[in-house]
């Protein structure tokens, strides 16, 4: 079944609306980000969409294709966004619309167990070392916050430890020194988390082991992005990853590895791929889900010996293991072979040496940062970031007016029809649609971007 969605989609013109008050709306970028004020706090679902860093009005968008966003106003634009990693076959990819289509076509969602959820647990158990179970849920929120808890549970410990930078949903406990959006609109914390909920949470840099005296006996778990994509792409340094699985496994602390961003996108399965260290448990959403909402947590059966219904330690989701997600998660997964992931490595790796050389023929100081395949930039960087306090000063470099010199850049890509996301802590995402013509058209745009574009 192929299915011409667009047919039956009202044009965009017919956007253009009336409010009950008689209030009518252009069909603009501006009109609607307004109208959305009206009814959504500061506009957007996410802050993360928000252009509070970068100033400006964000683009309302009316469709995507492949490699490519179109706005309301019908602007198109080369996509770096890809819904911060949820997408890697394109937008409204039709394979993965096509199993979309056929689960829905038998019922949206059951409360009862279906085979589409089984499908894709096995899949992905058998592509990533040391998972054995895995819970779905429906955002990486859920499956961080539900691996600390039952790493809690197993270990009958309290503590947490986290990395600054490093993002882990926006639990209360795992919120302190969050990267991302938390990053970009500035708050170290947030408003309306207790003390109490962050008391058992320590905060350490990231790329340094804790020492013996922080990674204790009262430790229940360490959670980690193992390649952060949230301030920036910061890698692991050498032995970062050997050095936490080893002290954890002194202490009896579990390791977590949240992989929302990293697995099945840095390759074939996760992390581990790269770096060979097996944590206990791993969390991962974005890509299994093809784009709808879906995520998991997973790990060493022992461990998830202890979950509900076969343990004490309770966790639940009315939408878990929804059908069309796993449907969707299940095409995807299943046409990204090795071959996919070493070709789209290779293509990153060029994409950010170009960039790079870019930034050099310009004068620009910035640094871009690429693993596997992942990259971003570092404004004012001249060399690899290794932790949020040197990613935090590449972000606050400005240009000789006072502009950040990632939104000065952002705003300039943006003209030219390029779409990176409005915040300077975040990784671009290529993914399988983006053609060789699309990233010299990014490539372009970024050698125009760049001229005269110079810190303070
Ligand atoms: C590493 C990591 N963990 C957890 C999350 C939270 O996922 P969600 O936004 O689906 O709640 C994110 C979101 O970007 C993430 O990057």
């Amino acid at each position: 079944m192929t299915g011409n969605s667009d047919n039956q989609l009202p044009p965009i013109s017919a956007l253009k609306n009336t409010l009950a008050d008689n209030t009518t709306y252009k069909n603009t970028n501006i009109a609607w980000f307004d109208r959305a004020k009206h009814v959504i706090p500061g506009g957007v679902d996410s802050p993360v969409r928000s252009f509070n860093s970068v100033g400006g009005t964000p683009v309302t968008v009316a469709k995507g294709q492949g490699a490519y966003l179109f706005d309301v106003e019908g602007n198109r634009y080369v996509d770096l966004i890809q819904s911060y990693g949820a997408i890697i076959m394109g937008h409204a990819d039709p394979d993965t619309l096509d199993a979309i289509r056929n689960a829905m076509s038998r019922g949206t969602t059951f409360g009862a167990p279906t085979t589409g959820e089984v499908l894709l647990a096995e899949e992905i158990c058998s592509r990533v070392p040391g998972c054995n179970l895995i819970r779905f849920v429906s955002s990486g929120t859920e499956a961080a916050m539900s691996a600390v808890r039952l790493a809690r549970g197993y270990t009958g410990r309290s503590r947490v430890i986290k990395f600054a930078g490093c993002y882990h949903g926006h639990s209360d406990g795992l919120l302190a020194a969050g990267g991302s959006g938390i990053a970009t609109i500035g708050l170290p914390d947030s408003a309306g988390v207790p003390p109490s909920s962050v008391n058992d949470t320590i905060i350490c840099p990231y790329n340094q082991v804790p020492p013996p005296d922080i990674l204790d006996e009262n430790i229940a778990c360490v959670i980690v992005e193992p390649i952060a994509a949230n301030m920036g792409v910061v890698p692991p340094v050498p032995g970062f990853l050997e050095g936490l699985r080893k002290a954890c496994n002194s202490v009896g602390a579990l390791l977590i590895f949240d992989e929302v961003i990293t697995g099945f996108r840095i390759a074939y399965s996760n992390a581990t791929a790269l770096c060979e260290v097996t944590p206990d448990l791993y969390c991962f959403g974005k890509i299994i889900g093809g784009g709808l909402p879906l995520a998991a947590f997973g790990g060493r059966s022992d461990i998830f010996s202890m979950l509900a219904p076969e343990g004490p330690v309770y966790q639940a989701g009315t939408l878990s293991g929804n059908p069309l997600a796993t449907a969707a998660g299940l095409s995807v997964l299943r046409r990204l072979n090795r071959d996919a992931y070493s070709r789209l490595q290779a293509k990153v790796k060029q994409f950010a040496t170009e960039l790079q050389s870019c930034f050099v023929a310009a004068g620009t100081k910035a640094w871009v940062s690429q693993y596997g395949t992942l990259c971003s930039i570092f404004f004012g960087a001249g060399s690899e970031v290794h932790n949020y306090e040197e990613s935090r000063i590449a972000a606050s470099t400005v240009t000789s007016d006072g502009t950040g010199m990632y939104a000065a850049f952002f705003h300039r890509m943006l003209k030219q029809g390029v779409m990176l996301a409005p915040g300077p802590y975040e990784a671009m995402f290529i993914g399988m649609a983006h053609s060789d013509s699309d990233l010299e058209y990014i490539l372009n745009a970024a050698k125009k971007a760049s001229s005269g574009l110079c810190a303070a």
